[in-house]
């Protein structure tokens, strides 16, 4: 059963029953989604040209607290049903095209579940199922995915078991894109930990670091740069960057997504799907999340007085921010020299809330008041190209 919300931004958000009361765990799907979706059609029409093989790799499947019959309400069905869509696209359209997956679950019972639903739900997509912790089964999933392109989805209940040596392992090589669900109310409490030498050790291998002690002081900004960066040093990734899924009801963040990769298109992507989900579809589900819970403390239906929110406030103070520290990164950088815009956007995007399009508007804007150059766009040109060099 399904609980149409209104009209946003000309869609409907439909929330389905089973994310009831855990509608962050909607927004974390929506993410992965509309990510895996993007890359999946992008990657898979390589194989007009010769085969290519896709790998989506779910480290910490489940399936978890899920409340559908059929799990639908899972990462590893949205897995499925996403390569299977890409599939079918590429395939009717002549490519040569083939996806694999693989899933691993420590718990037995989620295991079993699993694998009964991956034997019935694989479709065209030929699945691996793998009992037991992820860190043990790492050098099998490398060796399964060989040179082959991969997305890489790491969701825990916690950090325990998440070392970042593990996941290094699998994104050490070109075509690889790997999202992390990184739990900071978690790693603030733990952060300063000093005499449980098994929670230290444990917190030191979930960053890759030697010494907890350096996380003392990092506030929640300071804590995922710190990851991002650590992330970057030790997979070789070019990219590393975040987006905070809200809490339903509260004004606080309930968990963050980390995305890597080496290609730029890893950073538009995300923060598009950033803006789609946590800027647009939020807006709604936290407005009715927000509803219900008055209406079940105060026993009374509420009135829906129309209006309905078409933006994240908690999101666009961040843009707003982002767009603030954009306009003086872009100066700073074009102070050192001309710069191509597809040179500039990746490195601004990645640590502020902002898309490509945001960017392109603002260097506009930049423009008309006479802050910087635009070369190479025609009088009829209405947004920034990748080829346009920009200068002081
Ligand atoms: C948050 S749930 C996964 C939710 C799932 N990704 C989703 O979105 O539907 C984490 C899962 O990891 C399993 N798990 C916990 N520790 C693990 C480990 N070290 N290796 C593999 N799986 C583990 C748990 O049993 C649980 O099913």
């Amino acid at each position: 059963m399904q609980c149409a919300c209104r009209v946003l931004q000309g869609g409907l958000v439909t929330i389905p029953e089973e994310y009831r009361g855990r509608e962050q765990t909607y927004l974390k799907h929506q993410v992965l989604r509309k990510y895996l979706s993007r890359w999946g059609y992008k990657l898979a029409s390589a194989g007009r040209h010769q085969h290519h093989r896709l790998w989506y790799v779910d480290c910490f499947a489940g399936p978890w607290k899920s409340r559908s019959a059929r799990i639908d309400d899972t990462s590893v069905s949205i897995g499925l049903a996403v390569l299977n869509e890409v599939l079918e696209e590429w395939q009717g359209r002549g490519a040569r095209v083939s996806a694999e997956a693989v899933f691993v679950e420590a718990d037995p019972k989620s295991f079993d579940a699993l694998k009964e639903h991956v034997d019935e739900h694989a479709g065209a997509v030929r699945a691996h199922v793998l009992p037991g912790e992820f860190g043990s089964n790492v050098e099998e999933i490398r060796r399964l995915l060989g040179d082959d392109a991969a997305f890489v989805f790491v969701d825990p209940t916690g950090w325990k078991g998440v070392g970042m040596r593990h996941i290094a392992r699998l994104v050490d090589r070109p075509f690889r894109d790997v999202m992390i669900n990184v739990m900071y109310e978690h790693i603030n409490r733990f952060k300063a930990e000093e005499r449980r030498t098994w929670l230290r050790e444990q917190l030191c291998d979930f960053f890759g670091i030697e010494d907890n002690a350096q996380l003392r002081d990092l506030d929640e900004e300071a804590l995922l740069r710190a990851y991002r960066n650590q992330l970057k040093t030790m997979s070789g990734l070019r990219y590393a960057l975040e987006l905070a899924v809200p809490h339903p009801t509260q004004d606080r963040t309930y968990f963050h997504l980390v995305a890597g990769g080496r290609h730029r298109d890893v950073v538009s992507l995300f923060r598009d799907v950033e803006a789609a989900v946590v800027g647009g579809e939020a807006a709604e589900v936290r407005e009715s999340a927000r509803r219900r819970k008055d209406e079940a403390s105060s026993g009374q239906l509420g009135f829906d007085l129309g209006g309905a929110a078409t933006e994240d406030l908690r999101y666009r103070r961040l843009r707003d921010d982002g767009l603030e520290a954009a306009r003086e990164i872009v100066l700073e950088e074009l102070g050192r020299g001309v710069q191509r815009f597809e040179d500039l956007w990746p490195h601004v995007l990645e640590g502020a809330h902002i898309t490509r399009s945001n960017l392109g508007s603002l260097i506009k804007k930049m423009r008309d008041e006479s802050l910087l150059i635009i070369e190479g766009m025609g009088p009829r040109e209405r947004t920034i190209k990748d080829e346009h060099t920009l200068r002081l």
